[in-house]
């Protein structure tokens, strides 16, 4: 009885307690709203107007006289972009702004761990901070369509469940350290290709299952506090100025309270851009900011009646909301700036070895173990390029680079004879707005082949780190195909053939054709381009100090014409309009529905040790629509090594009245164990997830009867499959 009381007083007092903290919040808000409208209704039509568009290339003028700072934004997604001139896109050559450089979006969703996400989202905070930044321009979240898109490696994944849950971590955490996000990019910017002209079309389904979840979580999950609208229009009409998407999506049905801004330069009208709900104009190719979109034109046209006041007045409701929300007005109780300490610098480190993925290992070669191995031959550009400084809006001036070579010499140098021999010689070049750059670069080298070859023989082992460089995964331009530029193939060939103990390490932000290796090498690790510590964790996953525990967070096609987009032929487009055809079914998902095998599949990824799931079970066999699965395993890692798997979980919904892709990822959970150890994980996919977007009803729509959870440790290794049924 005792016990009961108890019970029921302490249910009593956590529900007093969140009842007081939803009143605190509640009163919180009506006081940010009072202070806003008491703001609004001091200002000029000027000044109103001053806080909308850029005064120079990265800030929008405050207003002295009623305390409103001036707003100081900053590029990008995995670190803080140094400083660049007010007035021109020269570096401004300050001396405080090195900053933090992590591994490129697709490495973060590759660790499948949303700890890592918020890990960075507090270093990428407090580094803004330091900086005196308010707003940083990031994350890319948009859906990597294409292995050829030049800015995947900023974006995260093809799947919008694994974006959504990296993105929502960041920004929680960023947003915390008293910074904005600004979500980028708004919407369907998945090709550089004509970017700033092309109209791209989709279904409403492939809208509503594919590109808008992750902007979705960001904003109702993550209280994104800015969006970016992209450069490319949406079936018609610019991003900037495109009213479904604006009013009735973001504005309507996500809440959304925050800043709208534009992409640098894509503003295209006053009038329309003002009434379809865009807040701030930002990068305007105009030298004279009175002349921009949201400036004298906005005046005039308020006086013109054209714009009402009320829509004004709404835009600077939104810009005060988000300087209140991030404490701009009240400097002493803002968080406090810290840049590039250890601790961030381990954040660096730790994205980069949680984000490697060991694609093949063949007779366990790896990892090397230097005690034993007295020669290495290190081999490929690669090795010794930095590239934390490329790939242009998210170009980072890191403290440091550590290059994969010097990591080796570092840490083995001293008891490994370490040989090194370029293999082959970067012929591109970055060409601002098109990939000319990237053209006739397979020009073979037997020059530098014949060198790796003769210390490939010298040396009881070899690594060639190989790849891509920011020539080709960078914004602005897409890659002309999915090859290995540079004559790679050859030196890998011709490599593997005088030491077969030769290990591939590729460094690229986007799927490459794997075709003219997979046979030729034992192993092979893809480590991305792995920021500042990049040689250091390589290394360390290679000497086996670490193991490697990524996945793949998009398909490796065999070749290009696997891919859905270009086996359909609608990448890029044709006369500046692009139709996605495979509707919903990109990445994994046409690969699995059309049962076409790719060279590495979603999801996917080796590790030193061995897992074992099992038990697979839901905790009911039948489910309300309202109710939430609860489905649990257990995990061993049956190896020798400490080591950690991603238990993914797979749905599908085998008989429906649409289309539905093979299996599409609904919940996943990476896993740390020891040998030997075992644990049990829950994972939980609400029943309303298991839905598909039923165009004749333009709504959400579950249909009773069965569907198949799955689980596996990659998109096509499934281990259990469990049938449920929805009432
Ligand atoms: C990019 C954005 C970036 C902006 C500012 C644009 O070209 O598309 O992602 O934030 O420039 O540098």
């Amino acid at each position: 009885m005792n016990r009961i009381l108890k019970l029921i007083l302490f249910a009593s007092l956590l529900l007093n307690i969140c009842v007081i903290r939803a009143q605190q919040k509640v009163s919180r808000e009506n006081e940010t709203e009072k202070n806003i409208q008491s703001l609004i209704s001091q200002m000029t039509l000027q000044e109103k107007v001053s806080l909308l568009h850029g005064n120079s290339k990265f800030y929008v003028s405050g207003i002295k006289r009623l305390g409103i700072p001036e707003w100081a934004l900053s590029d990008g997604p995995h670190g803080v972009r140094a400083e660049i001139n007010r007035h021109n896109w020269a570096y401004a050559g300050w001396t405080n702004d090195s900053a933090t450089c992590f591994p490129p979006g697709t490495a973060l969703a590759a660790t499948w761990n949303p700890r890592l996400a918020y890990e960075r989202g507090i270093v990428l905070g407090e580094e803004a901070r330091f900086r005196k930044k308010d707003i940083l321009l990031g994350p890319g979240i948009n859906i990597i369509r294409s292995p050829l898109c030049g800015r995947n490696f900023e974006y995260m994944s093809e799947d919008p469940f694994l974006i959504s849950t990296m993105s929502v971590a960041y920004i929680r955490a960023l947003q915390s350290k008293d910074v904005a996000v600004s979500v980028k990019h708004w919407l369907a910017n998945n090709q550089e290709t004509h970017r700033d002209s092309i109209d791209v079309y989709m279904s409403e389904r492939a809208l509503r299952e594919i590109y808008l979840p992750g902007f979705k979580a960001s904003v109702t999950e993550g209280g994104a506090y800015t969006v970016m609208a992209a450069y490319n229009k949406f079936r018609g009409n610019w991003c900037s100025e495109n009213e479904y998407l604006n009013r009735d999506i973001l504005r309507k049905e996500f809440g959304f309270k925050g800043v709208l801004m534009t992409d640098w330069s894509a503003a295209h009208t006053t009038v329309k851009a003002a009434l379809t709900g865009l807040d701030l104009e930002m990068g305007t190719d105009k030298n004279d900011y009175n002349e921009w979109y949201f400036a004298n034109p906005l005046i005039k046209a308020v006086e013109e009646g054209k714009v009402p006041m009320s829509v004004v007045d709404e835009k600077v409701g939104n810009v005060l909301r988000v300087m209140l929300v991030t404490k701009m007005f009240d400097e002493s109780s803002r968080a406090k700036g810290k840049m590039n300490t250890p601790e961030h610098q381990q954040a660096a480190y730790n994205d980069a070895a949680e984000a490697a993925v060991l694609l093949q290992n063949n007779a366990n070669v790896l990892p090397l173990d230097f005690k034993k191995i007295k020669s290495i031959a290190i081999i490929g550009d690669n090795a010794i390029r930095r590239h934390c400084g490329g790939g242009l809006s998210s170009e980072i001036k890191t403290l440091y680079e550590i290059t994969p070579l010097e990591a080796f010499q570092k840490k083995f140098g001293s008891t490994v004879k370490i040989n090194f021999a370029q293999g082959y010689e970067k012929q591109s070049t970055f060409k601002e707005g098109n990939n000319s750059g990237q053209s006739g670069t397979d020009r073979i080298n037997w020059k530098l082949i014949e060198e790796a070859v003769k210390i490939a023989k010298e040396s009881e082992a070899v690594i060639i780190f190989g790849g891509l460089n920011h020539d080709f995964d960078t914004e602005s331009s897409d890659k002309q195909n999915m090859d290995l530029p540079y004559g790679q193939d050859v030196l890998i060939r011709e490599v593997a053939r005088a030491n077969p103990k030769t290990v591939v390490v590729i460094i690229a932000g986007s799927p490459v054709k794997l075709t003219g290796i997979v046979h030729r090498v034992p192993a092979i690790l893809w480590s991305w381009f792995g920021g500042m510590e990049a040689g250091n964790a390589v290394t360390d996953l290679l000497s086996g100090k670490i193991n490697p525990s990524g996945k793949l967070p998009f398909t490796i096609p065999v070749s290009l014409d696997q891919s859905p987009a270009h086996a359909l032929g609608n990448f890029p487009g044709n006369n500046l309009s692009v139709n996605y055809e495979e509707d919903v079914l990109v990445g994994y998902r046409w690969f699995d529905t059309k049962k076409i095998v790719p060279q590495f599949p979603f999801g996917f990824g080796l590790s030193y040790t061995r897992f074992l799931i099992s038990n697979f079970s839901a905790d009911k066999t039948n489910y309300g629509k309202g109710e939430t699965i609860h489905a649990k395993c257990t995990i061993k890692n049956t190896g020798s090594c400490y080591g950690a798997e991603v238990v993914q979980l797979y749905v599908s919904d085998p008989v429906c009245s649409v289309l539905r892709p093979e299996k599409e990822l609904r919940a996943f959970e990476k896993v740390f164990l020891r040998p030997g150890e075992t644990k049990t994980i829950e994972l939980n996919v609400k029943v309303a997830d298991l839905a598909f977007y039923d165009e004749a009803k333009k709504a959400w729509n579950v249909e009773p009867g069965e569907f198949v959870l799955q689980a596996g440790n990659s998109s096509r290794n499934i281990s259990k499959a469990v049938k449920i049924f929805v009432k």
